[in-house]
């Protein structure tokens, strides 16, 4: 295919009995899935989500074997679609990406012309990748919590995970939209770094469990973004306060929930869930516009570390230890 080379670069993750091999191989087009488009990646990122891909009971990767990496972000190199021109910059992320067909850990890929997202002005491509899945969903969730009402001024917005992906970006979000926010952290290195950046407060994780087991909790927080999920949707859905929401995204410290229904019932709570992988085209691009414009992250890109497919390994490893700061990219093509 024109403007394809024969042999291209790829971090794979094979299943080999009870374990799962990973490493760089070498690829050619005919390895990539069907798709109107080929994109040249200059960019993935590492997300929860790929560190699970590449476990044995991650119970993401849905084929072997699996370029994992749920975010591309590159030039288009080849399309079948007239939509979608050659040398434009682009963004795939969510639907089968890095889970039942090849991802972003590759300096090709190739999906439907459908999933395919203009990068809009203003977002550079190693923006977009600092954005990534993590970012899409802290955007999202930001936004599912203002079309429910909440509004600069109503009171603190508490975060959870802040030092990771989401939780990072979501802090971002908020501080650049004015609202009171507050950050939930289990890393006492990252609260410092988290008040240089402007917010009004820090908590520890172990914050979560005062009140462990109580139906209801002080009112405290005027809204929420939590992607821990076990060990704090619980302490959140109890100190809420009336008429307020979670959005809630993830479960980075497990699935479980072990809540009540008071908080619904007697304080009209909210719990809105976000899911950011099957979410409509004309929607994904839609928000992406707000990204690079009103929901544009303060200080986007700062808080990023940079390797190449070569650093995947440790990077897949931290990230499942929570040992996770920041955005953290994947230099692909450059
Ligand atoms: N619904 C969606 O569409 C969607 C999209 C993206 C991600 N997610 C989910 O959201 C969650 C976060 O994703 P991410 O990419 O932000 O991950 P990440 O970068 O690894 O960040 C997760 C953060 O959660 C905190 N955490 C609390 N308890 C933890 C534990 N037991 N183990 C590991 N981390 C723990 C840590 O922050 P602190 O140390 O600061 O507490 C950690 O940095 C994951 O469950 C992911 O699958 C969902």
């Amino acid at each position: 295919m024109a403007g394809i080379p024969d042999g291209f670069d790829a971090f794979v993750a094979e299943v080999d009995g009870d374990r799962v091999l990973r490493g760089v191989r070498r690829l050619a087009p005919g390895d990539l899935p069907p798709g109107e488009v080929t994109i040249r990646v200059a960019w993935s990122g590492v997300n929860y989500k790929d560190a699970l891909a590449t476990v044995a009971d991650g119970k993401v990767a849905r084929i072997s074997p699996l370029v994992p990496g749920i975010d591309i972000v590159g030039t288009v190199a080849a399309s079948d679609d007239p939509a979608v021109v050659v040398g434009e910059e682009v963004v795939a992320h969510g639907y089968e990406i890095g889970v039942s067909r090849h991802g972003g850990f590759a300096a090709y890929a190739r999906v439907p012309a459908g999933w395919v997202v203009p990068l809009p002005s203003g977002l550079s491509a190693r923006d977009a990748a600092a954005v990534g899945t993590a970012g899409y969903t802290a955007a999202d969730s930001v936004a599912a919590l203002e079309a429910r009402g909440l509004a600069p001024g109503d009171g603190p917005v508490l975060v959870t995970g802040a030092s990771g992906g989401v939780g990072g970006v979501a802090v971002r979000i908020l501080l650049a939209r004015g609202h009171e926010t507050w950050a939930m952290t289990g890393k006492p290195a990252a609260a410092d770094r988290l008040r240089a950046l402007g917010v009004a407060g820090v908590v520890g994780r172990e914050e979560a469990a005062a009140g462990e087991g109580r139906a209801l909790g002080p009112e405290r927080w005027a809204g929420a973004v939590d992607c821990v999920g076990a060990a704090t949707l619980p302490y959140i859905l109890r100190t809420l306060r009336r008429d307020a929401a979670v959005a809630a995204s993830g479960n980075a410290s497990g699935p479980a929930l072990a809540t009540t229904v008071f908080p619904f019932i007697l304080r009209g709570v909210a719990l809105l869930g976000i899911d950011s992988s099957q979410v409509p085209i004309a929607n994904r691009r839609a928000l992406w516009g707000r990204i690079a414009a009103d929901l544009r992250p303060v200080g986007l890109g700062d808080d990023t570390t940079e390797f190449g497919l070569d650093g995947l390994p440790d990077a897949l490893d931290a990230v499942l230890a929570g040992r996770a700061e920041g955005r953290w990219l994947v230099r692909v093509g450059g």
